[in-house]
């Protein structure tokens, strides 16, 4: 099969990957009412379609947080993405370069900061945008924004709905998590053998399986597992927007708080002094049963979009989608399980590839709603009666 569309990527991600991976990428929390709401909201927006204007010049570029995006979309933190292929992150990001849009890394990828920065420096990009877990050890948290600022990273993303991680009872039931250590082993074992494209790569060009920006404190870890264990024993329930401040005295770059569904946390990110804020309900992972991102925006666009960058992330699978999500009000909006899927399905050229549909159907969805340019995408662009 040839993917067409980003969703297309789920089908080959599906036959590529060890099905441990892929029920870890596709999931939700408990029974995935929001994941579905996510998607299945913003299906349910109607376009309004406009014609017979003159559409020969559109622009998708936006300027963010002292960036140039060359179309509203950002590749949203993904844990482990280096076992999903070899040496996951700074192949995206490689992708994410070519695009000219934002790659932001996860606290839990495989490769390290300085890794996945040297990657797109390497090629003439900006480093990644860095993602933040709130951790109880605050003197090895200070250690990371060092070395965030130190390889240049532009913007640090404080994501604050993961106090702890929601359960994902797929990962249970594909013996990914829960199992006793021998369970653990046998069913990595069995995956490996069934998908030997996979085990190749991951093997002979994807190694070290870390978790490269965390693994000095990981005393003893060996494999993922073992570095997802120890940083779910260690996310700090007692973070409060004051810890913002603390955060701030080692981060003098932007801070884009990821993860806010409600008015009032919105109005306090601005008060903590938050540059952006991602609409998120973390891909429907966390706390089942929440709104989806689409229909929480438009009233924290309302709220706060005079005051910080507002994005979204959640559901978004086509170009026509972040249309609508800029018509609602976002700046930009992110994808998290599109690019790890199509990282899944082939690497970096199947992200390249990814992105460029992206892009092609923004393009579409502007000239049938008659909108040259994304920075003034409103609710005139939706079909609302
Ligand atoms: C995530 N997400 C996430 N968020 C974050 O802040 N840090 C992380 O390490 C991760 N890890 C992660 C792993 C996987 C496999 C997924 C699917 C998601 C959440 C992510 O950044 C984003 O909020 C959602 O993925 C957006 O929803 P969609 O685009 O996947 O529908």
């Amino acid at each position: 099969m040839r993917a067409a569309s980003v969703s297309d990527y789920r089908e080959l991600a599906r036959r590529r990957l060890p099905n441990i991976f892929f029920e870890y990428i596709d999931g939700g929390s408990y029974a995935e009412e929001t994941l579905r709401r996510n998607v299945a909201d913003l299906e349910a927006i109607a376009l309004r379609q406009r014609v017979m204007r003159d559409m020969t010049k559109i622009d998708m570029s936006v300027e963010t947080l002292g960036q140039t995006l060359k179309m509203p979309v950002g590749l949203a933190p993904v844990g482990m993405a280096g076992m999903y292929a070899s040496r996951g992150e700074a192949q995206a990001i490689r992708a994410a370069t070519a695009a000219g849009v934002p790659f932001c890394l996860s606290t839990v990828g495989v490769c390290s900061i300085e890794e996945v920065a040297a990657a797109a420096k390497k090629q003439g990009g900006t480093p990644p945008w860095f993602q933040l877990y709130m951790l109880k050890d605050r003197g090895y948290m200070r250690e990371l924004l060092a070395r965030a600022k130190a390889v240049g990273c532009p913007v640090l993303v404080f994501t604050v709905d993961l106090p702890l991680p929601g359960s994902r009872y797929r990962d249970m039931r594909s013996g990914f998590t829960g199992g006793t250590p021998l369970q653990t082993m046998m069913t990595q074992a069995w995956e490996g053998v069934s998908h030997p494209a996979w085990t190749w790569d991951l093997f002979a060009r994807g190694r070290p399986h870390t978790l490269g920006t965390v693994q000095d404190a990981v005393k003893g870890g060996r494999r993922v597992t073992d570095f997802l264990a120890w940083i779910s024993r260690n996310f700090d329930r007692s973070v409060t927007w004051k810890d913002i401040d603390w955060v701030r005295e080692s981060w003098d770059g932007p801070i884009v708080v990821k993860g806010v569904l409600d008015v009032e946390d919105a109005r306090a990110a601005v008060k903590a002094g938050a540059q952006g804020l991602v609409v998120s309900n973390h891909g429907g992972r966390q706390l089942d049963g929440v709104r989806s991102s689409i229909t929480a925006l438009p009233k924290v666009a309302d709220a706060v979009g005079g005051d910080l960058e507002v994005y979204m992330d959640g559901g978004v699978r086509s170009g026509l989608d972040v249309l609508k999500a800029l018509a609602l009000g976002a700046k930009a909006c992110f994808v998290g399980r599109p690019w790890a899927w199509a990282l899944g399905a082939g690497g970096q050229k199947a992200v390249e590839k990814m992105l460029d549909t992206l892009r092609a159907e923004l393009a579409v969805a502007m000239i049938l709603t008659g909108c040259t340019d994304v920075r003034s995408a409103g609710r005139e662009l939706l079909d609302r009666d």
